[in-house]
């Protein structure tokens, strides 16, 4: 049986959920960005073909596996197409961890299998049709978390928080 990687979901999120409105981050805040480039340097992503496409879209200069249904997309460079999840996570069986990018519909896929959250908490309730799935606290210990306040750059607060999943024991004690 082939080995799977550590799949890390990174996303912000606002306090309601929302991660995206008509394929575009709803915020701009460059600090966020500068610890998610930091973050996922040299690490290949795995992501949906509509969050690949979207115009503020980062990809890795590593290595990118693009989730879609339609068998017309050619591999190019580091980009290459999967045609579901089964054969992503084959392509990316030699990594030791892969990040998940999104959007909402692969977070969806994906947040039972993932051994990490880096979620970053936008600080405000923002108007969106893309959400982030449910987490249940539960499953999850938060690791680290670094505050950001509001500045002439960002227009909100947030917080960077990385979760990682409990062992099942721990989780069964927590829910109880
Ligand atoms: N705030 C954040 O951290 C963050 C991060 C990423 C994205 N976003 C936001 O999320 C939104 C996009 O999310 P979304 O759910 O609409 O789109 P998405 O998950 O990025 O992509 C959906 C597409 O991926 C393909 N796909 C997904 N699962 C598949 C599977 N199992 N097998 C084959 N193909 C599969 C399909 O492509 P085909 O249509 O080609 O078949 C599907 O239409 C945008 O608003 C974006 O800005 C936010």
């Amino acid at each position: 049986m082939e080995q799977q990687p550590a799949l890390y979901l990174i996303a912000a999120m606002s306090e309601n959920h929302v991660i995206g409105n008509q394929n575009s981050l709803p915020w701009h805040l460059p600090d966020e960005w500068k610890n998610f480039r930091k973050v996922t340097e040299g690490k290949a992503f795995l992501m949906g073909r509509t969050s690949y496409e979207a115009p503020d879209a980062l990809h890795s200069t590593y290595r990118n596996v693009i989730l879609s249904n339609h068998g017309d997309h050619t591999d190019q460079g580091n980009t290459q197409y999967a045609p579901d999840m089964e054969h992503a996570l084959a392509l990316l069986s030699d990594e030791n961890e892969v990040f998940v990018l999104g959007g909402a519909s692969v977070f969806a896929q994906l947040i039972s299998q993932a051994q990490k959250l880096f979620l970053t908490i936008v600080h405000a309730h923002i108007e969106g049709d893309a959400f982030f799935p449910t987490v249940s606290l539960a499953d999850w210990e938060m690791q680290s978390s670094e505050y950001h306040g509001i500045d002439e750059e960002h227009e909100y607060s947030f917080s960077m928080n990385v979760y990682v999943r409990k062992e099942a024991d721990n989780a069964e004690e927590s829910s109880q």
